[in-house]
């Protein structure tokens, strides 16, 4: 435990990388659920991250959450020729935490360009199909998703994520049964990696992101261990920005 302790986040952010199959681990030191300044210190160490892969006329594809604002609140590099586009199109966040809204500041501060999608929450398979076929500005924008040359997306836990977006109680239950402990755009994973319930709309689902240049999880709290697993455990992700407290509790688990 000792040898632990003293031991440099590098080495954890290489071990997580191997036991988690990632391409890469960022770790900042403390715990951000606890420490307001460590949200706003993992915001930062994601915009640092998102300008290292960020080229000319990319587009990125973001998600909602409190986490993906404080990203956007850290960005301070220009790219103007950038599109950014949220990577799902209505999920049941608050104003602030909507992609579309996380989507429009980040292109604002790099001067860029951004395409929304207009689409409300819960609607029906076969409704998201006739949106699909009849507005080609929708269709516009979620090819433009699909072809994201960067995701950076937050994760979180399943049964919170559930009750945040409204999900009536019977669904939360059955979510929670399903086995399901994280959450990552609208879909609910189990610590394995199983996509059990998926929240319906427009946009990108964890099977897609094989068309996805690279792609950034960034989540952080040791509450968000088991989440983390179960998102990056259903595949696709390439880069994961975390915190010291959501890292110790993750080399806990795997
Ligand atoms: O709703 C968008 C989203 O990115 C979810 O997919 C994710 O679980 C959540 O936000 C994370 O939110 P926060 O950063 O506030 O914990």
């Amino acid at each position: 435990a000792y040898i632990r302790l003293v031991r440099g986040l590098t080495d954890l952010e290489e071990e997580l990388a191997v036991k988690l199959r990632l391409e890469r681990v960022v770790i900042i030191p403390g715990d951000s659920q606890a420490d307001a300044a460590v949200q706003r210190e993992l915001g930062r160490a994601a915009a640092g991250v998102l300008s290292q892969y960020l080229g000319d006329n990319m587009t990125i594809a973001v998600s909602g959450g409190s986490t993906m604002a404080t990203l956007a609140d850290a960005v301070q590099f220009s790219a103007p020729g950038t599109t950014v586009v949220p990577a799902r199109g209505g999920l049941g966040e608050q104003v602030e935490y909507q992609a579309n809204t996380i989507a429009a500041r980040i292109a604002g501060k790099l001067g860029g360009r951004y395409r929304l999608l207009h689409i409300p929450d819960g609607l029906s398979e076969e409704a998201l199909e006739a949106i699909l076929a009849s507005d080609g500005n929708v269709r516009a924008v979620a090819d433009m998703i699909k072809r994201a040359h960067i995701l950076v997306h937050g994760i979180g836990q399943a049964a919170q994520m559930a009750a945040r977006r409204g999900l009536p109680a019977e669904t939360i239950r059955e979510i929670t049964a399903r086995g399901a402990v994280g959450e990552a755009l609208g879909q609910y994973c189990t610590i394995t990696g199983d996509v059990v319930y998926v929240t319906n709309s427009v946009g990108l689902r964890l099977a897609d992101l094989t068309g996805i240049g690279r792609v950034i999880a960034v989540a952080g709290g040791s509450s968000k261990a088991a989440a983390i697993v179960a998102v990056t455990g259903a595949g696709g992700q390439d880069i994961l920005i975390t915190d010291e407290a959501a890292a110790r509790a993750i080399q806990g688990i795997i």
